[in-house]
């Protein structure tokens, strides 16, 4: 089902201190009931972050994870060692990941498979870049994505994902997608689902947007009627501005 949600994503940001400090800010600022709350630490912080909100309505998430279950990967980690320290959720295919690190969809279709197999609820990250934009490419790019890392799946995988429409061009640009613009592609991608699949899964599935969400514009994003919350990268990393955001959903 369509559920409204709110994760930030922190990237390479916050050491061991600062993100005690910010789940602890996070902690003492009231939230909205009925918006789900996420953060996504690194790696050397997940476990901490798992302990320090325990006692807190804030789920945690890792930003990435390899398709392996373990082996001979050098500097990688698994959805097994996620799972083992209480971490259930991941993002995949960020355009990080994707432009610095080579991720194609190949290779996250592999990796969606593995954290759905690992029992995980994964958080899929597509977007254009401004050149595919321009072009009036931005459909066809987002659908090529859908299709290439997802579409193998069948319809009951879908309880596992939340999909993240993130415009690279609108990524700590401070240029963020209009709403208009955003409930355009959040429409798109619902029809594009119920073509490869059906009306009813197109309207269960939750689709975030992310790209520059701010205080002064999530209300009016979360106000589409095809957007079900954001994804927070900069933002996120204050927590009178993430929450600011969180309590900005109009529900
Ligand atoms: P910004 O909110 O900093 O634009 O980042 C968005 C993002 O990439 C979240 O994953």
């Amino acid at each position: 089902m369509r559920r409204p949600l709110v994760a930030g994503n922190w990237k390479m940001n916050c050491d061991k201190q600062e993100s005690a400090d910010l789940i602890a800010a996070l902690k003492s600022e009231t939230l909205k009931e009925g918006v789900e709350v996420m953060i996504a630490p690194t790696f050397v912080n997940l476990a901490a972050t798992v302990d320090h909100t325990q006692d807190a309505a804030i789920g945690v998430a890792a930003q990435n994870m390899h398709q392996s279950a373990s082996g001979a990967y050098t500097g990688e980690i698994s959805g097994a060692m996620l799972k083992s320290i209480g971490v259930e959720t991941v993002i995949l295919g960020h355009s990080e990941r994707r432009a610095y690190f080579g991720e194609d969809e190949a290779l996250l279709a592999d990796k969606v498979k593995a954290a759905l197999a690992f029992g995980m609820q994964v958080i899929f990250c597509f977007g254009e870049v401004i050149e595919d934009r321009r072009a009036g490419k931005h459909f066809d790019v987002v659908a090529a994505q859908l299709k290439g890392a997802l579409y193998d799946l069948d319809e009951a995988a879908y309880k596992q994902i939340v999909l993240a429409y993130e415009p690279v061009w609108a990524i700590g640009t401070g240029e963020t997608a209009s709403p208009e613009q955003a409930q355009e592609m959040h429409a798109f991608i619902r029809s594009n689902m119920a073509e490869r699949y059906s009306e009813q899964l197109a309207q269960d599935v939750t689709i975030l947007y992310g790209g520059s969400v701010k205080p002064n514009n999530a209300g009016e994003i979360f106000g589409q009627p095809d957007v079900d919350g954001g994804l927070i990268g900069g933002a996120s990393l204050k927590a009178d501005s993430f929450a600011a955001i969180v309590n900005a959903f109009p529900v």
